[in-house]
């Protein structure tokens, strides 16, 4: 049998393999809410602008509130005859109401309306996964201020660089994750315009109300070009863009995590919560909530990858590859909200070993800077010149097997004679940490601020 919504000029049906490759029913199921939603609002529209009579309207708008419950309820059953969500939900239609159902496809064509129900989906994954990306900068900032002033080493190139605060650097986190949100704010504000009515790619010559329907579906307003309305997913690119940039972000902390577990490192524990065993080892305790945020991301970084290799020879407008942006987007969007949930899991169960990070603080020679910025402060040196001469201490530290703070008077007068005593003070990984006043800096009281104004900020949006 031909299908019963295109199929006139066809004499059979499909063959098996053309169904399985044609039909999207299994995965665009999902946007039932949505198709539904669109309906309601372009019959509503079709009966104000007198194009369907309200009766039908009244008809075809009570069917689709029972295909709702239907599904809601779990008791519809998804055909892949009628290949996707737009058809299924139509052909059940028209097996409750008859002929009216036929009326709701006036001034409409799929390819409007999946581009509709495509925005409408992605509109409210955006709305959600910026309410998890706050969620886990509430869990960050709110142990950034318990930890303001716990001292722990800061490193460039993996190497001991100068002593930071856990604090800080939880709060860079933060900051990462406000630039997601607003790139996901952005990606919204940008797609918020409404394909429906663009119908297959030229408009319509029913005299329909697309601003009606715009406002009716929460858009700021219709899309103004038909041709694009129905051709782009630049808006699902956006959001696996900004996506994937937050996915990144949270693969780097969960690295960091990983590295901070080890017994090598010791910087926090994870709870057992959030820590798996080994089948072997009795001893262990695995991060792998960590592994799997680093480890998904590479996952959304290949939606987005998909989606770009996809669209890129397509010629203007529809074409049937476009059905492929659905998959990649569910699962990136899916598989961000879950590594969101457990990173923020992490952290609030999250328990630093402040002992073990302040003495790792001082390894390296990490305070080599302060003593390098005393020479300059107090014996007016220029920079480059206590560069040197601190370096040159750094190596007889080093050949001993001490930390500068080890050193005597004495051993650092042979390197440089005007040294006093006073630079003692500047050794220690505190005092290091307390200088580092610059906006922006590592010093306590900073991050104690600047984790104050964020725990405030959190709690306006
Ligand atoms: N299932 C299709 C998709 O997701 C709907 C649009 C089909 N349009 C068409 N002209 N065949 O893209």
């Amino acid at each position: 049998m031909s299908n019963r919504m295109w199929g006139g000029r066809f004499a059979t049906g499909p063959d098996a393999i053309m169904e399985e490759i044609n039909a999207s029913i299994d995965f665009d199921q999902r946007l039932w809410r949505q198709d539904i939603r669109g309906s309601l609002a372009h019959a509503a529209m079709l009966a104000a602008t007198g194009i369907l009579t309200q009766d039908d309207v009244d008809v075809i708008a009570k069917g689709l509130k029972g295909i709702e419950a239907e599904i809601e309820a779990g008791r519809f059953t998804f055909s892949r005859a009628l290949e996707d969500i737009h058809m299924n939900i139509e052909g059940n239609l028209r097996e409750q109401i008859g002929l009216a159902a036929g009326r709701l496809h006036t001034a409409r064509s799929r390819n409007d309306q999946v581009a509709t129900d495509m925005r409408l989906w992605v509109r409210d994954a955006l709305d959600q996964l910026d309410e998890q990306v706050a969620d886990l900068q509430l869990a960050l900032a709110e142990k950034a201020e318990i930890y303001a002033g716990a001292v722990m080493p800061g490193f460039t190139h993996l190497q001991s660089a100068q002593p930071v605060t856990f604090g800080h650097h939880l709060l860079a986190y933060v900051e990462m994750l406000a630039r997601d949100r607003s790139r996901l704010k952005d990606a919204r504000e940008r797609m918020n315009e409404c394909p429906l009515g663009a119908a297959a790619l030229a408009g319509t010559s029913f005299p329909i109300d697309r601003h009606m329907t715009a406002e009716a579906l929460g858009f700021a307003r219709p899309t103004a070009n038909s041709l694009d309305s129905v051709s782009d997913r630049d808006f699902v690119l956006e959001t696996l863009s900004a996506a994937s940039i937050c996915a990144m972000h949270l693969s780097r902390f969960a690295e960091e995590i990983v590295l901070w577990a080890t017994p090598q490192f010791g910087f926090v524990k994870l709870s057992d919560k959030f820590s798996t065993g080994s089948s072997i080892m009795p001893q262990k305790r695995n991060p792998d909530a960590a592994e799997l945020v680093r480890g998904k991301a590479g996952r959304i970084f290949g939606s987005l990858q998909g989606l770009l290799t996809m669209m890129k020879g397509l010629p203007l407008t529809y074409s049937k590859d476009m059905q492929e942006d659905k998959e990649g987007t569910f699962d990136a969007v899916q598989t961000l909200s879950l590594c969101l949930a457990a990173t923020a899991g992490m952290v609030r169960d999250m328990q630093p070993d402040l002992k073990v990070m302040k003495k790792a603080a001082g390894l390296g020679y990490a305070t080599a800077t302060d003593l390098a910025d005393w020479l300059v402060r107090v014996l007016k040196m220029p920079f480059r010149d206590a560069h040197h001469v601190t370096g040159r201490l750094v190596g007889v530290a080093s050949a001993k097997g001490v930390g500068l703070e080890k050193l005597s008077l004495a051993e650092m007068q042979e390197v440089e004679p005007t040294i006093t005593d006073a630079v003692f003070a500047v050794l220690g990984v505190e005092q290091s940490v307390k200088s580092r006043v610059s906006y922006g800096g590592t010093a306590p009281a900073n991050v104690k601020r600047q984790a104050k104004r964020w725990l405030k900020q959190l709690a306006k949006d």
